[in-house]
């Protein structure tokens, strides 16, 4: 039997909206930035499933210049954290401040609060100040001194990180590197398109003439309705049998969390709304199961490094699909 909830509730007007949506917003980062089109796939994937992105790479290759670019293209409250080894979580999440007229204190929202929120080089804040944005980013809510504030909606966090071999940098723990829906790695551009890419940025940044495509309500009509994309139950028994298998094989200490199959199953929705479907299929989760699990999984220390996507490619491979 099917719960409650599970019915067919996007209707076809609700997906040509999102279609639309994510079609300006696609079109309009291109215009900005070289990005191959599996990655922007993957930020829309990420955008309509309400998760948050981890944008790792070597310096230089675009991070900020894609999250700016995603950032300018909705008609949201946007800020950005420059994270430094002396930020505070305060500085973040925001304060308590005494109000001298009033003689009371009131508090005074962080960055946190914005709709789409660029965390840059996220690996050079202290622990102490990733856990604490990484807890709201999961929360969705802030508590300072007993008073627990509501984030925005849409609420996504963007962040940039460099290779964790960097000196002078703090590399996310294995249990916050989950809070990721997806970790996008950009890579360098082929030759021909970073030519390209030379020609057309050598006049200034085009990331800021970006104007806004999409109203917040076009990115939360969307959101709602990748929400209400159907499952039917053997897709969900399907992703469990995936993450299962992650967990028995050899070359893993930790495989995925139950946490990384409700947010494959919620990025499995979004493809399916993004490939003009009302219903999703084991295609979605084979196609993002390396983008979603793939940096959760803690291998074990004699695995090699490209074991990662081994165990998810045997997992698949061994997981017969409906
Ligand atoms: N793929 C790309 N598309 C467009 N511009 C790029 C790309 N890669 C690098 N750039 C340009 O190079 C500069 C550095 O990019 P940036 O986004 O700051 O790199 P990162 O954050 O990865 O270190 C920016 O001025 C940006 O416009
Ligand atoms: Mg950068």
């Amino acid at each position: 039997m099917e719960p409650v909830g599970a019915a067919r509730t996007v209707a076809p007007s609700q997906l040509a909206a999102a279609a639309e949506t994510c079609g300006r917003v696609a079109a309009n980062i291109r215009r900005a930035v070289e990005v191959r089109d599996g990655v922007l796939h993957s930020l829309l994937v990420a955008l309509l499933a309400e998760g948050h992105i981890l944008i790792e790479d070597y310096p230089g290759v675009g991070k900020t210049a894609l999250a700016r670019a995603l950032a300018r293209s909705l008609d949201c409250q946007f800020a950005r954290v420059q994270c430094t080894t002396d930020l505070l979580p305060a500085d973040v999440v925001g304060t308590n401040v005494y109000n001298q007229r009033e003689q009371r204190f009131e508090f005074r929202p962080g960055p946190i609060f914005a709709n789409v929120v660029l965390v840059d080089e996220l690996n050079r804040a202290s622990p102490k100040t990733q856990s604490g944005l990484l807890e709201c980013m999961q929360e969705r809510h802030v508590t300072v001194d007993v008073h627990t504030h509501e984030l925005a909606r849409p609420f996504v966090v963007l962040a940039t990180q460099n290779p964790i071999e960097l000196e002078g940098t703090y590399p996310l723990p294995e249990a916050q590197v989950d809070r990721f829906l997806c970790r996008l790695v950009l890579g360098y551009p082929s030759a021909s398109g970073e030519a390209e890419m030379l020609a057309a940025h050598e006049s200034g940044d085009r990331v800021r003439e970006l104007e806004p495509v999409v109203r917040r309500d076009d990115v939360l009509a969307a959101q709602d309705a990748a929400a209400g994309v159907f499952v039917a139950q053997p897709l969900r028994q399907y992703i469990v049998a995936v993450l299962d298998h992650t967990r028995q094989d050899r070359r893993v200490e930790l495989g995925a969390s139950p946490r990384a199959g409700l947010m494959l199953l919620r990025a499995a929705k979004a493809r399916a709304l993004l490939a003009g479907r009302d219903h999703s299929l084991p295609d979605d989760v084979q196609a993002l199961a390396e983008t979603v699990l793939a940096h959760r999984i803690v291998l074990a220390p004699e695995a090699d490094s490209g074991a990662r996507a081994a165990v998810l490619a045997d997992a698949l491979a061994a997981v017969p699909a409906l």
